[in-house]
């Protein structure tokens, strides 16, 4: 999977090239390009933002470099990739959007500063709205790299342990269970006894009782969702998806 990350801060993107990620990329198994938007202005002096017509607070990015940068993207891979523009103004993203990109062959994020982007080049090649959350960011670098970290997650190979894929929070619509490691005991703290007993029964069910427990207590939000979504397979097996 290869993706193309047009920004005018590169710098700030460069460091998704470790850990996991940077192992996935030595592997083969993703490509991670950032593309300097400056590199295509036609502006002498280089400058690739403008006052807002109609006024107001701040500078926009104009339309020509970032049109630019997005076209020698889609020439050089010969098709025009699915453009996601990160803004608040998106669709928030979640495990299953991650799951649905990872699908993608090369998927283009287009990074936002300043006070935004001149709407006629958005209209042009973006394809996709996203936000990382309520809340609002200085620009699009970091929600791009959350994507990035979470979608390549989900790229077959990039994680060693399918295991780890599939137990994780909200991949079965459920917080994860806790984990502990040696020693036995930390600061008068024991390890649960069950998970001692090499018994695989009981620790299962003791793992499936901790995460509904865990759901419930942290994300009330997750946990009914859960409880429809149990009802809707008894009612019609294998209907959900
Ligand atoms: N740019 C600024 N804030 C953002 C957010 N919350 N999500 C995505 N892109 C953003």
């Amino acid at each position: 999977m290869n993706f193309y990350i047009l920004t005018l801060f590169p710098d700030m993107v460069r460091e998704l090239n470790t850990s996991i990620i940077g192992r996935a990329v030595q592997a083969g198994h993703l490509a991670i390009e950032t593309v300097n938007i400056r590199d295509y202005t036609l502006d002498k002096h280089n400058r690739v933002d403008d006052y807002p017509y109609g006024g107001g607070a701040g500078m926009l990015m104009q339309a020509q470099p970032v049109y630019d940068a997005y076209q020698a993207v889609a020439e050089r891979v010969g098709s025009r990739p699915r453009c996601i523009y990160l803004t608040p103004q998106g669709s928030t993203f979640t495990q299953a959007m991650a799951r649905e990109y990872a699908r993608e062959t090369d998927l283009v994020f287009l990074c936002g500063h300043y006070e935004g982007i001149d709407e006629r080049v958005l209209e042009e090649i973006v394809t996709d709205y996203v936000s990382i959350g309520d809340y609002v960011l200085t620009g699009g670098e970091l929600p791009a790299m959350v994507m990035v970290d979470a979608i390549s997650r989900m790229v077959p190979g990039v994680l060693t342990n399918q295991e780890s894929g599939d137990f994780e929070s909200f991949e079965n619509g459920l917080l994860e269970y806790p984990q502990y490691s040696r020693p036995e005991e930390w600061m008068g703290r024991k390890v649960p006894p069950v998970l001692l007993s090499g018994h695989h029964k009981n620790i299962a069910d003791w793992r499936q009782q901790q995460s509904e427990q865990r759901t419930k207590e942290r994300r009330p939000d997750l946990w009914q969702r859960y409880l429809q979504r149990r009802q809707g397979e008894t009612k019609e097996p294998g209907s959900f998806k």
